[in-house]
């Protein structure tokens, strides 16, 4: 197997090669001899020493390149990568990282990861860069992803436990994102108007719902062969108003506030939220509850409200309550084990 270092400094480098970019030094395990994989315009291969005595290594990725599925990419504690615009490395082996290590995938800069790779290093995702982690990619380890824009930035179809750091919440116009997540709870509110234009004439509180949550709760009946009927779907300001109001009066404000969202913090007013199925807590232990809880995610929700989480979300165990993400965002935080709250570090 070969272990790719991508590396530059170039001055080194470049004397050596005669290349202006896009170097590759490869290093054979067993013999501990470097020689240069140069896919450079100029197609000079000069040969690079792999030296230990390297004490910062920067190298820009400003083409496409591959790491093959038998070779290895190792980013070392001295090692900054960067992947520029038009930049895009595909790694299909796997990916060593030592902490201290650093990868930033700047603005049209892109990184796949389609194997296990082992995140130590800190990898950044600035505005316009994109991390794609493919169906076989599996990213763990000590090290962090940090996400400076949005959560789009991620297209993650396998899966990623190492940490992910959110960029800070916005607020505009009385809505509150992170990292293009709306957010929604008793400290984030929106206004009463939002989702007006869910409203028709027979709201009742239930059916409907925004067309990409309908369109994955379609997908996701399909999947699983159950019925997964919407007991509540898109509420209204004013719906909410009448319905937190009832609860309050039947079961006083205290218990209510355990499972009822006062007018403007309930996230059935997103048209992103659905309860399905049923309102009963054994519903987490049916077939179907189980089903939903382990694969959800897989079509773009999550369980809100999750069993030991009552104290981040303000919420009772909610397991029929699942919230619309997209499929890359959900994994995110169904891989992480976190809250929303606490992956949008809001908690
Ligand atoms: N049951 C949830 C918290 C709501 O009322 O939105
Ligand atoms: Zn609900």
């Amino acid at each position: 197997m070969k272990h790719t270092r991508l590396w530059g400094i170039s001055a080194a480098a470049i004397l050596l090669c005669g290349c202006t970019s896009t170097q590759l030094n490869n290093m054979d395990s067993s013999s501990g001899v470097s020689t240069s994989l140069t896919s450079s315009s100029d197609n000079s291969s000069g040969e690079v020493i792999y030296s230990s005595s390297v004490i910062e290594a920067e190298y820009t990725v400003s083409e496409k390149h591959s790491i093959s599925q038998a070779d290895s990419l190792d980013v070392f504690k001295e090692d900054t990568m960067y992947i520029a615009n038009g930049g895009e490395l595909t790694v299909d082996g796997k990916m060593t990282s030592e902490k201290g290590g650093k990868i930033i995938i700047q603005n049209g800069g892109v990184l796949i990861l389609n194997n296990e790779s082992q995140l130590e290093c800190d990898l950044t995702i600035e505005k316009g860069g994109k991390l794609i982690v493919g169906e076989n990619g599996k990213v763990s380890g000590g090290g962090s992803i940090t996400v400076k824009n949005s959560f789009d930035e991620i297209e993650c179809s396998g899966s990623v436990t190492a940490k992910i750091i959110p960029p800070a919440p916005v607020t505009e116009n009385g809505v509150t994102t992170v990292g293009g997540v709306l957010l929604v709870n008793k400290k984030y509110s929106i206004p009463s108007d939002f989702g007006s234009e869910l409203i028709t004439d027979d709201e009742a509180g239930t059916g409907l719902i925004r067309d990409e949550a309908y369109d994955a709760l379609c997908e996701m009946r399909e999947a699983s062969g159950y019925t997964m009927s919407i007991v509540s779907g898109f509420r209204s300001y004013r719906t909410q108003t009448a319905i937190y109001n009832r609860n309050v009066a039947n079961y006083g404000e205290e218990e209510a506030n355990t499972w009822s969202a006062k007018p403007g913090e309930s996230e059935h007013q997103t048209g992103l939220a659905i309860d399905i199925s049923s309102l009963e807590q054994s519903y987490g232990d049916t077939e179907e509850g189980k089903w939903l809880a382990e694969n959800c995610h897989k079509f773009g929700f999550i369980i809100r409200f999750q069993q030991g989480k009552e104290p981040i979300t303000g919420y009772i165990y909610e397991p029929w309550h699942v919230r619309y993400l997209g499929k890359s965002t959900a994994t995110l935080v169904y891989d992480s084990g976190l809250a929303l709250e606490e992956f949008l570090g809001v908690n």
